[in-house]
């Protein structure tokens, strides 16, 4: 597949380190804005791999494996980049092996994760040759075994632990209490690694454990590695080999400029290493967030300002269908004017805004009570820190387009989804002239 606007170059520090909010990867936003009908999606390559590069520094001498959770965003230039700098994936469905294949990475670096694996999505990952699964109920081990059988192969699979550990972010990404829908005891895995015999067709030789996301402490990480860790060793002397040991993702990132001090990458390696010192299989991380989301930005426009009873409105044309974070969980995202004289904003009064999309849904709001300068219709503004669950989680709703997705690289971009059309969005559907009984 033709590599779509991103060649492997040197991080360029000086288009990343501008202290003008205007430039971004070398380009500038104004004239990129100009260039394309907000709103959309930017991501910056140079960010991209630098993050790639920092981690693999930090896991320098480990036997370790990265497998970008795809979830994060899964467009196929990002995976490419993923490809290219040697990532494997983290997948949790048969769309999401199918774009990590398209885009390069090998399936012997793909791990599949997730509750809801179905055996015939089990069945397609066993005939590409999925490296492994992630296995998270007893159910679904039978169903593995069943798929594997069917097919007459031996697949590798990890029991995901569910540690009971506070993850200390968001109720609704937390994954690893025990009231959780995710992973299983360590009561019930040591039952799985006992019976181990009864599945011909599943090597279980792994552990894995994703306690949750944007993690902003080091904490959370240490206490789950620390029971896989004492749980890996009981195996050990139990005469089972294990032979990986995946941590997950969940590494926190600046959603608020001011206030978010992110676990620094080199103390999280140094956590790992030290949790499981003597281990000589392989380490598999699964970040997402991590790796892509202070990459992009959302572009957008004011449609107009709007003076309410008692609140000041800026009505942008990007909703919560092109970012769902703000509406599903209160997420803050920095949000900036980028204007021709961003440098210079004191030309502008400051004035508090709510700044909201289009949708017919209170919900679908960016931010509230926002300090920014005075806006009029037309100005464009950069929502921040959205490069991760932005485009990935976006919809249709209201029957708005999905929005174009670009790619800068070192002051020139690439468009690497094109906005949908009316006729993509309702491609498949049909008036209902064929009535059939079942
Ligand atoms: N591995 C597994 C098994 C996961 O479930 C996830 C994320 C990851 C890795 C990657 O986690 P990360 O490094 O990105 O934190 N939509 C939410 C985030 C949901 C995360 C789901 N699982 C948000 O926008 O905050």
């Amino acid at each position: 597949m033709e590599l779509i606007g991103a060649q492997v170059a040197a991080p360029s520090q000086e288009a990343l380190e501008s202290p003008f909010p205007r430039l971004f990867d070398g380009m500038d936003l104004i004239a990129l804005g100009a260039a394309l009908p907000t709103p959309f999606h930017a991501y910056s390559a140079n960010t991209i791999r630098q993050r790639i590069s920092g981690l693999q520094a930090a896991l320098d001498g480990l036997n370790a494996a990265i497998c970008f959770a795809v979830k994060a965003n899964p467009s196929l230039a990002i995976l490419q980049i993923m490809a290219q700098s040697g990532l494997g994936a983290d997948i949790v469905s048969s769309g999401e092996l199918r774009r990590s294949l398209k885009a390069g990475i090998p399936a012997n670096r793909i791990v599949f994760s997730g509750v809801g694996k179905t055996e015939a999505e089990m069945g397609e990952a066993i005939d590409v040759g999925v490296g492994r699964f992630n296995v998270e109920s007893s159910e679904e081990l039978e169903a593995l075994q069943r798929a594997a059988r069917t097919r007459e192969a031996i697949v590798r699979a990890s029991v995901r632990i569910n540690p009971d550990v506070d993850a200390g972010t968001h109720d609704k990404i937390s994954t690893g209490k025990s009231d959780n829908k995710f992973g299983v005891s360590i009561t019930e895995a040591r039952r799985w690694f006992a019976a181990v015999s009864c599945k011909e067709n599943v090597r279980l030789d792994g552990l894995h454990v994703h306690i949750g996301s944007q993690i902003l402490e080091l904490e959370p990480f240490r206490q789950a590695l620390h029971h896989v860790s004492v749980f890996w060793r009981e195996l050990v002397l139990a005469g089972h080999s294990i032979n990986s040991i995946d941590v997950g993702g969940g590494l926190g990132v600046v959603y608020r400029g001011a206030r978010d001090k992110p676990v620094n990458v080199g103390d999280y390696v140094h956590t790992i290493r030290e949790a499981l010192t003597g281990f000589e299989g392989r380490i598999v991380l699964e970040p997402g967030r991590y790796l892509v989301a202070e990459a992009g930005i959302l572009l957008t426009r004011v449609i107009r300002t709007k003076q309410g009873a008692t609140r000041n409105f800026l009505i942008v044309d990007a909703a919560m269908n092109d970012l769902l974070r703000p509406s599903l969980y209160d997420a803050w995202h920095d949000i900036e004017l980028i204007d021709e004289e961003s440098d210079r904003n004191d030309l502008r009064p400051g004035t508090v805004y709510d700044i909201v999309g289009p949708v017919c849904e209170t919900s679908d709001t960016f931010a509230i009570g926002r300090q920014l300068p005075q806006c009029r219709a037309g100005d464009l503004l950069a929502i921040r820190c959205t490069g991760a669950y932005g485009a990935s989680m976006s919809s249709t709703y209201n029957s708005r387009p999905l929005a174009a997705e670009v790619l800068v690289d070192d002051g020139s971009y690439a468009v690497i989804r094109r906005r949908q059309s009316f006729d993509e969005m309702i491609a498949g559907e049909q008036a209902a002239t064929l009535w059939r009984t079942a």
